[in-house]
């Protein structure tokens, strides 16, 4: 928690503002490839950015067309059901679509959890290295959050559930999680969620989920009949390649779907990016090649990480977490390089460098970048 700015004004308007709120560390994007090429003249074209786990290939042929297609028709506001949107994600996961919140991002799915769920004084419990998102949506409710301390770098849920009180109403699990690419088997997933009490919500946020082998997919859609406090996130940023347009989703019990509804945008989701959801969960195949583009790239990062004699955190995503020393000298002298990764200091890992797995040439121009980086 970062320290709270005192109000040194009387006037100053900022003072207005609750404790918790003025005490929030605010959210680090990753560096834009317009403002690299600002700050040391060098053409975009010529700027890699391995920085915020997009999908390098963007969206598919099919997604394109009908993104294309539906530029003749932004005077109107979108459906704010998302009927068609919801029709297919049911349609997939074999849920209701009463069960559907539909999100700007999976990250407004994980806001309006918070915003309907936790009030001053509540808690919410997640690992260290977890996602930033997840203490910054508890401390703007005024509530607290009890971060657990990490097992090899991932969740220990045991721990997590030792730190459930009377007052926590979240547990916030990411699988695998960002930025340190962990993975927890379905079976030790399930057993966890069963050991939660049911007035405790689990929000399961799955935003890498489609670049997990098939046999490590957990059958989550599937669990929520039996605990009706699972919330599980989903989003098409990753592997679906639409991260610009801004659309994910939670699969939940109709009940909860309708606490979070009320406090939901009525339009949070735009009409180009239902249109492209649709047709990038259409696209089964071109979600297949980028999971195979992936893991090859994860074997050629990993190759190269080994000749310069790094280590680094096995993966499921589509990122390696990589253990370079002085992480913030050596990311400067990535950025000098036209290569733009992520600092993790402010995860608790002031060693490490988060790479997004690129196309080839990309995870060649970082691996050339970093040896350069690294010589003495
Ligand atoms: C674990 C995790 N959850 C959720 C998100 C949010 O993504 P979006 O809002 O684009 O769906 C991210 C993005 O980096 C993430 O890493």
């Amino acid at each position: 928690m970062a320290p709270t700015p005192p109000a040194t004004h009387a006037h100053d308007p900022a003072g207005a503002a609750p404790d918790y709120v003025r005490s929030i560390a605010p959210y680090i994007p990753g560096k834009p490839v317009s403002e690299l090429a600002r700050e040391f003249g060098l053409a975009e074209a010529d700027i890699v950015k391995l920085a915020s786990n997009e999908n390098p290939r963007g969206p598919g042929p099919a997604v394109r067309a009908a993104i294309a297609a539906a530029t003749d028709d932004l005077s109107r506001y979108p459906d704010g059901n998302g009927f068609a949107l919801k029709a297919a994600l049911a349609a997939r996961y074999g849920v209701g679509a009463e069960g559907i919140v539909l999100g700007n991002g999976s990250n407004d799915v994980l806001e309006l959890v918070t915003q309907a769920f936790l009030k001053p004084g509540d808690a919410a419990v997640y690992s260290r290295h977890a996602f930033a998102v997840y203490p910054l949506a508890t401390q703007a409710r005024g509530a607290h959050g009890i971060e657990v301390a990490a097992h090899d770098y991932g969740h220990d849920l045991a721990a997590m559930r030792r730190a459930i009180t009377a007052r926590t109403r979240i547990v916030f699990v990411a699988n695998p999680n960002n930025p340190t690419g962990t993975w927890i088997a379905p079976e030790a997933l399930a057993a966890f969620i069963a050991s939660v009490p049911q007035d405790v919500l689990v929000v399961l946020d799955e935003a890498y989920n489609e670049y997990l082998e098939p046999t490590a997919v957990a059958p989550s859609p599937q669990w929520i009949d039996r605990h009706p406090n699972l919330v599980v996130s989903r989003t098409f940023s990753k592997a679906h390649g639409l991260a610009a347009l801004r659309v994910g989703y939670g699969l939940m019990h109709p009940r909860v779907a309708d606490m979070l509804n009320r406090v939901r945008q009525p339009f949070n989701v735009n009409a180009l990016a239902q249109v492209a959801a649709v047709a990038a969960l259409g696209d089964v195949a071109y979600v297949e090649e980028s999971r195979a583009i992936n893991r090859a790239g994860i074997a050629a990062l990993e190759a190269g990480l080994r000749a310069l004699g790094l280590s680094w955190v096995p993966s499921h995503a589509n990122f390696l977490l990589v253990r370079v020393g002085d992480a913030g000298r050596v990311y400067q002298q990535l950025l000098r390089r036209g290569v733009i990764v992520r600092p993790v200091a402010n995860y608790g890992l002031p060693e490490w460098l988060r790479v997004t797995v690129g196309l080839p040439a990309e995870n060649q121009r970082f691996l050339a970048a970093l040896g350069a980086a690294l010589a003495p």
